[in-house]
């Protein structure tokens, strides 16, 4: 099918490269003249695994292009995605969809009767409602179909998605989309067909509700780390209850990023436009117990070093807000980061994949060129952010490098007991205190 993808950010050249992948014909609509010349050259300008090796191939193949045109993009398709984003608006907790209704109103004019303008993008439930009006009044029709890819993950998210949600007024407008997606249909992605305002809340509802499973499993460390119980074992448990499932119960410094805080946000402020805040209200905690890991984090290092993190050195590893990924949206890595270098301490920062970024949101912390350069003198080593490659670290030359052995863990990833065997102080978020681990106790009998 010939299909336009309007907003080519993250959700936008992921959805373009991947549905050139499956066979349809592609004109990105780009309004940043640098982004869309990059697009055009198959460069992604972020770091996503799979996404460059795609859109090269399409670019080249001739099967994917990028335009600025509105007039272009109406007469070139019969499906318009709205891939546009959706950031918390600066005055309130709302998410701010100025962008979507500039994408509809945009092309509105430009429609040919009887095509289909397609949502993508993460809105408050009602604005596919209020935008309707403008698409059927030129003559084309409205679907919302919600995205739930995940950084590190767009492409197979995006070829195979978990489900498919067809938020439809026709028997037209379902069956043009199942057309479209047959071959993520035929490969066995499940579909739910329903009306606008229940796609809209699918969206918004499984963040809210991922979040809520972090922040659970955060509260839990807290208790856990107060009673000498330990968080990562009782994570594990819990996920072997096939109820709760083991997924998104990783204990650490929490959630961050351009969706999950924002989402929560904005589902509140629509939730009290509506009359139903108190329904809702518990995501403020959600939210709360999630900010509230950063400040233990910041009283952890602080214990660890004295009392005071004024001119000690710290190496932070990881800046992006997960790994695989070089976004810092909400990072709660550079956050920490960036508050112990306002408390004075000498903060070097290292990440994989998003140094650039994070000198562009935080240019006053240094930036290292590798784990061991941001550990040089250092005092703690902070794991803010769990790239694999920490995880392999030689200990020997970190050890060599360092001015004091001491690391916190904020993501639980890191093989404590190996740290501590190569004579590392270690601290971590919920976890039990070295004495009390079982493996040290069979090491050194139950008479220590
Ligand atoms: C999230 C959702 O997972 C996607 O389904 C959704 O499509 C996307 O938002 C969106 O709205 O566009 P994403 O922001 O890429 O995807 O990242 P997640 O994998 O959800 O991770 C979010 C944050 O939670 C990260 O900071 C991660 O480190 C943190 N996290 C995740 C934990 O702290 N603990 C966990 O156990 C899992």
């Amino acid at each position: 099918m010939k299909i336009t993808v309007i907003g080519c950010g993250y959700l936008g050249a992921t959805h373009a490269a991947c549905m050139a992948e499956l066979g349809h014909d592609v004109l990105g609509v780009e309004i940043d003249p640098r982004k869309r010349a990059l697009l055009a050259q198959g460069q992604v300008p972020f770091h996503e695994p799979g996404l460059g090796e795609l859109l090269a191939k399409h670019v080249a193949s001739g099967r994917l292009r990028f335009t600025d045109s509105f007039a272009e993009a109406g007469a070139f398709g019969a499906l318009h995605f709205i891939c546009v984003g959706t950031p918390q608006r600066p005055e309130s907790l709302g998410a701010d969809v100025s962008y979507v209704d500039a994408a509809v109103t945009s092309l509105a004019p430009h429609l040919r009767p009887g095509t289909l303008v397609i949502g993508k993008s993460t809105v408050p439930v009602g604005t596919a409602e209020r935008l309707d009006a403008v698409v059927s009044a030129a003559g084309a029709e409205l679907a919302w179909n919600p995205e739930f890819l995940r950084e590190g993950f767009a492409v197979a998210d995006t070829l195979q998605p978990d489900r498919l949600v067809l938020g439809v007024r026709s028997a037209r407008a379902e069956q043009a989309l199942r057309d479209f997606y047959e071959p993520c249909i035929e490969a066995g992605s499940p579909v739910v067909v329903t009306d606008f305002a229940t796609a809209e809340l699918v969206k918004v509802s499984a963040n809210a509700f991922l979040a809520t499973k972090i922040s659970f499993i955060n509260a839990v460390s807290e208790v856990c780390e107060a009673a000498g119980a330990d968080v990562v074992d009782l994570a594990r448990a819990l996920g072997h209850d096939e109820r709760i499932g083991p997924r998104f119960l990783g204990a650490g410094i929490g959630f961050g990023g351009g969706c999950l805080p924002k989402d929560i946000r904005a589902f509140v402020h629509r939730a009290g436009e509506l009359g139903v805040e108190d329904a809702m209200s518990f995501l403020r905690q959600v939210d709360d117990v999630n900010q509230r890991q950063r400040q233990r984090v910041l009283q952890a290092a602080t214990t660890m070093l004295g009392g005071s993190v004024t001119r000690a050195k710290i190496a932070v590893w990881g800046a992006a807000f997960k790994p695989d990924s070089d976004d810092v949206r909400d990072s709660p890595a550079l956050s920490i980061a960036g508050k112990l270098h306002l408390r004075g301490a000498r903060v070097s920062v290292y990440d994989p994949a998003a140094a650039e970024t994070a000198r562009a949101a935080y240019p006053t912390l240094d930036y290292a060129p590798s784990a061991i350069a941001a550990a040089v003198d250092a005092d703690l080593v902070l794991h803010l952010t769990e790239w694999p490659e920490f995880r392999s670290v030689d200990l020997a030359t970190l050890g060599a490098v360092v001015r004091r052995k001491q690391v916190l863990d904020g993501r639980n990833k890191l093989d404590l007991e190996v740290w501590r065997d190569a004579g590392w102080t270690t601290r971590a978020l919920g976890r039990r205190t070295p004495a009390l681990s079982p493996a040290r106790l069979a090491l050194v009998g139950p008479a220590a």
